[in-house]
């Protein structure tokens, strides 16, 4: 028998990225795990989860953008921290070397290796949360972590969010090939 443990939330690990907006005019980041990709189409939108409480929402509502930095392993203590200290009581705006692409309110951190600047879409008040959905302007990344010009997370070596045991885990081995792993069991089923 499986225990029922209540509404709790399940879907980890997921991805932790810093978040950068301009709140009352300087960079400002945080740590975000809770986000989501939505339509994977054109124009792709993806989404973030910030407490109200947070700094940052004001920042992003103001200007209306806001950048998803993705870390590498290296700057797990950088995430941690920008995740441990707000912006209403601590600068966090010197920690990183910054640069900017399209949108010059949403601020890239050049030691990310991927790099996202989003214009936002929507914002929705769920519980005592923002939702904020960010139509993607343009990725920026590291030509060191491309394979053959696409995204490696091999070589991002990206921070996984494990919410039950609050660790921070590595990227596992590939285990198979998508949308044709479960090539052979849709043959014997058609048998
Ligand atoms: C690994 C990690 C992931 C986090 N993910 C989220 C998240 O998805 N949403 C959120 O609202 N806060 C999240 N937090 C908390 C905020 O990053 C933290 O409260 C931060 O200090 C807020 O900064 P600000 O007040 O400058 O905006 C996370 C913290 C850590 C350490």
């Amino acid at each position: 028998m499986h225990t029922d443990l209540g509404p709790v939330t399940a879907l980890y690990p997921s991805l932790t990225t810093i978040v950068g907006a301009h709140c009352g005019g300087r960079p400002n980041f945080l740590a975000v795990a809770h986000l989501g990709v939505l339509n994977h189409g054109q124009p792709q939108y993806l989404c973030i989860g910030l407490n109200q409480a947070h700094h940052t929402n004001a920042g992003i509502l103001e200007n209306r953008q806001f950048s998803v930095c993705v870390p590498g392993e290296d700057l797990l203590a950088e995430t941690d921290y920008v995740g441990l200290v707000s912006g209403k009581t601590t600068d966090k705006s010197g920690l990183f070397e910054l640069f900017y692409g399209h949108l010059p309110a949403a601020p890239l951190i050049r030691r990310c290796p991927v790099n996202m600047e989003c214009r936002l879409h929507e914002r929705i008040v769920l519980g005592v949360h923002d939702i904020f959905i960010g139509e993607l302007v343009a990725t920026h990344a590291d030509p060191a972590v491309l394979t053959g010009g696409k995204i490696d997370f091999a070589k991002v070596r990206p921070l996984l969010f494990d919410m039950p045991l609050k660790k921070y885990r590595g990227l596992g081995p590939v285990l198979g090939d998508c949308w044709s792993a479960g090539k052979a069991l849709k043959r014997k089923e058609t048998e």
